[in-house]
């Protein structure tokens, strides 16, 4: 069973009709995009805003209307994957490289819908590595500011063995704590860093989280 597509087959459901919807980005939000161009065929009727270069190509691709930001003032419904969530519906987000538009859409929705198989549902957030996206000025800098706060960071690299850039011409940082025993107040002194643009803790921005399992959907 594809756990993911279950997910988002549950959440493209809560749609409607003249909806604005924020598409996410990831294996996951991939599905989503792709149910919800399914009920556009069936007549559904909904413009979107894309939180990545790679979800508005596939978007478009699909023939999902995306409108620039300038049109829109509330997202009603965002869909996004997340790589971790506790049962409090906090997040490790930025997996696929994309925390900081995914958070500024996740700020301007109504709902922010999470979908994840059962494996990112966890006791406590940290095992997944924590992206940091950091600006590249003197990046060595800002990585022993991270390292001090009890991570190993390590600077992503894609296939090819360069830099990864984020859209936005950042780097990540993929930080291991291990585990966070706080990550309200992480997230906090993480965003102090000066060189730290954000960072992948999503905190009480989930409105409900859509697990596909084995055994069928759960929400948290
Ligand atoms: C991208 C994200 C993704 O939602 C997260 O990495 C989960 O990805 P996937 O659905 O592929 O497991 O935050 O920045």
């Amino acid at each position: 069973m594809n756990l993911k597509k279950l997910a988002a087959d549950k959440a493209v459901e809560l749609i409607e009709n003249g909806m604005t919807v924020g598409l996410g980005t990831g294996s996951t939000a991939y599905w989503a995009i792709h149910g919800i161009a399914d009920r556009m065929k069936e007549g559904l009727s909904i413009r979107a805003v894309a939180t990545s270069e790679a979800s508005d190509k596939l978007a478009r691709e699909l023939g999902i209307p995306i409108v620039p930001f300038h049109e829109v003032d509330v997202i009603d419904i965002t869909i996004d994957g997340a790589d971790e969530t506790d049962s409090q519906m906090n997040l490790i987000k930025g997996g696929g490289g994309a925390l900081l538009r995914e958070k500024i859409v996740a700020a301007s929705s109504r709902q922010l819908i999470i979908i994840v198989d059962e494996s990112k549902v966890v006791d406590r957030l940290g095992k997944f590595p924590l992206p940091v996206e950091v600006v590249p000025f003197a990046v060595e800098l800002t990585l022993k500011k991270l390292a001090k706060l009890g991570c190993e960071p390590k600077l992503r690299l894609t296939e090819d063995g360069s830099l990864f850039k984020t859209d936005n011409g950042n780097y990540t940082a993929d930080c291991s704590f291990g585990s966070i025993s706080d990550p309200a107040g992480l997230h906090d002194e993480l965003n102090a860093i000066p060189g730290v643009v954000d960072n992948g803790l999503f905190i009480r921005m989930a409105s409900r989280v859509i697990v596909g399992s084995e055994k069928g959907i759960s929400t948290l």
